[in-house]
């Protein structure tokens, strides 16, 4: 069972791609004790300039910056980036705000211990091409009055996998994106995503039954 067991820490991997707020969050969560018995034993990055990074090494957690450009193929990035998983060790992936698809490699060895905010209720507004402040004008195009986010398992799909927690958002007038986003952020990203992991930590989410073959 994913979990910490008989007192030992449930380590998290964090994989970023930007900002960084939802990373703090969790920093926070974990420093304020609202995260119980959980460690975040690495950062990854595929932005050297990301923000986040700099979020991570202010907390003394070791981060490391794995881009594209430094690889001549697709394939030679992804093994990277598996590799920098599993020089970490984590019994939990987050995705926070990583903006890369993950290789079916890295699903496979991580089936069911990954797990990825997303900025919307799923399933609206999300799947290829919906994410960061694309989500926010969309909902405002299609003028709905309630938005939110959802964390769920990461599958081999895009933002298909089991949902865990969801928390609506309500639109206001004269919203821009922008405004939206901060408002989703606020009210629903940095809670439900920390109390997921907590949650996790606790024993008290199992392994979602991520299908797609073997375990
Ligand atoms: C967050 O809003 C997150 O939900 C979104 O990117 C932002 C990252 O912000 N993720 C996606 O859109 C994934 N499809 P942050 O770097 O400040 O946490």
């Amino acid at each position: 069972m994913l979990s910490a067991e008989d007192g030992k820490e449930l380590k998290v991997a964090v994989m970023v791609s930007g900002g960084g707020t939802n990373l703090q969050a969790i920093i926070d969560a974990v420093k304020e004790g609202r995260i119980h018995d959980t460690k975040i034993v690495r950062v990854i990055s595929n932005k050297a300039d990301a923000y986040a990074l700099k979020r991570a090494e202010d907390a003394g957690i070791e981060a490391t910056a794995v881009t594209r450009s430094e690889y001549g193929s697709k394939e030679a990035f992804d093994k990277a980036l598996l590799e920098a998983l599993e020089e970490a060790g984590p019994d939990l992936v987050v995705l926070a705000g990583f903006l890369v698809v993950l290789s079916p490699g890295i699903i496979r060895k991580y089936r069911g211990r990954i797990i990825n905010i997303h900025p919307s209720l799923i399933p609206s507004f999300c799947g290829e091409g919906y994410y960061g402040l694309r989500v926010h004008e969309e909902a405002l195009k299609r003028g709905v009055r309630v938005t939110g986010a959802t964390v769920h398992f990461v599958d081999e799909g895009c933002d298909t996998g089991p949902i865990i927690m969801q928390k609506a958002v309500e639109v206001m007038p004269g919203d821009t994106p922008e405004i939206l986003q901060r408002r989703v952020m606020e009210q629903a990203e940095w809670k439900i995503l920390p109390e997921t992991i907590d949650r996790i930590a606790r024993g008290e989410i199992a392994i979602g039954d991520v299908s797609g073959g073997e375990s």
